[in-house]
């Protein structure tokens, strides 16, 4: 057999090409949107593209899957679950797929998503059993898929991990995630065994109870356009744009330093917004900025406020990516705001309207 996973490191996303050596027949896992990698390893090695496989609609990255599917003529798989507007090869739990000598064996694994799968690795001309399992965002390395990423359930996760781990130790795993937003705490290798899981996996400790409390506690905020990526997997919108690809050069102010006539763009979640926020903040959380992008004015700069500076930081980055000139993040986000002592403002958002406040007019920041 031949097994190759690949990392990307911008995204923290594994994708894999398993082939059979000897009918030279390959099955791409996950894909990216950037397929050159892909082709090059198929070409490489004179391998046939006959099935790819997301192992379910992906809402943190554009997949790659219907582009390479198209272009080789291969099968686009997917679980029966999934809901997209094109057609697919509909996977059910239990269904074999047949890779020259090797077997692709589905297990329906929901819990991150509804439609998600794990796919077992067997080569039978060495052993009738698995020897590998791809789990998608179920079972991660140090973690597991969170459950907010659209119809996503806690203790449906529990129990697919249930599934998972009564594989046999020595399984190794490889999961869809190696870093991002899709958990909370991988422990960034990309590759690990069920015996180590479910021995070391801090979650995979918790009785069934805290398990799911643990994935629906104090969830964190939805990755950058998480909506517009979601919609883009399942064929109802084209916004492969919607990916920061690149990283322009964002600059960091100070709390002292928001420019006169400057729009204070906050990309929090609404309830984190209605906690606390700055006086004429607009909010768009991060999630739905490209959904957005009509609401945000070009003619003015535009500052991204979060609550310690990464999601503004991003959210500042794919603004330039976007074409917008003049764009800078608010550096430790509220909590500088807080800890200089500024006032705040609490309660829900104001829609799309922007707002100016006095102060912005007056000179720049608030005394
Ligand atoms: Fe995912």
């Amino acid at each position: 057999m031949y097994f190759k996973q690949i990392l990307d490191e911008r995204l923290g996303c594994a994708s894999y090409l398993i082939a059979s050596r000897e009918s030279h027949e390959a099955a791409i896992v996950d894909p990216s949107l950037e397929t050159d990698v892909y082709e090059d390893l198929l070409a490489a090695r004179d391998f046939t593209l006959r099935y790819v496989i997301d192992t379910h609609v992906h809402a943190d990255h554009v997949s790659g899957a219907r582009r390479l599917a198209d272009r080789h003529g291969a099968e686009l798989c997917l679980h029966e679950a999934a809901r997209v507007t094109y057609p697919f090869h509909p996977l059910h739990d239990g269904d074999v797929l047949p890779l020259g000598q090797l077997r692709l064996q589905v297990l329906h694994t929901p819990g991150h998503r509804p439609e998600l799968i794990s796919l077992l690795i067997i080569n039978p001309p060495r052993s009738p059993e698995p020897s590998m399992v791809l789990t998608g965002d179920s079972l991660l390395v140090g973690d597991v898929g969170r459950p907010d990423f659209g119809g996503g359930d806690a203790s449906a996760q529990a129990e697919s991990i249930r599934r998972l781990l009564a594989l046999p130790d020595y399984v190794a795993v490889f999961p869809g995630h190696f870093e991002g937003p899709c958990g909370r705490g991988m422990c960034g290798r990309p590759s690990s065994t069920v015996g180590f899981e479910r021995r070391f996996n801090p979650l995979l400790q918790l009785a069934p109870e805290a398990f799911v409390t643990s994935l629906t506690d104090h969830v964190p905020a939805r990755p950058l356009n998480i909506t517009a990526i979601e919609a883009t997997n399942r064929g109802v919108a084209a916004m492969e744009w919607a990916m920061l690809t690149t990283a322009p050069p964002v600059e960091q102010i100070s709390t002292e330093a928001i420019p006169a006539g400057a729009l204070l763009l906050d990309v929090r979640e609404p309830e984190e917004y209605e906690e606390e926020h700055i006086a004429g903040a607009v909010n768009i959380p991060q999630g739905e900025l490209a959904d957005r992008l009509a609401e945000i004015p070009r003619d003015r700069t535009i500052v991204t406020v979060c609550r310690s500076g990464a999601r503004s930081l991003r959210s500042g980055q794919f603004l330039k990516q976007m074409g917008y000139a003049s764009v800078v993040s608010l550096d430790g986000g509220m909590n500088a705001w807080d800890a200089a002592g500024h006032p705040i403002v609490r309660g829900p958002g104001r829609g799309s309207r922007i707002v100016e406040t006095e102060w912005m007019h007056a000179g720049g920041a608030r005394t």
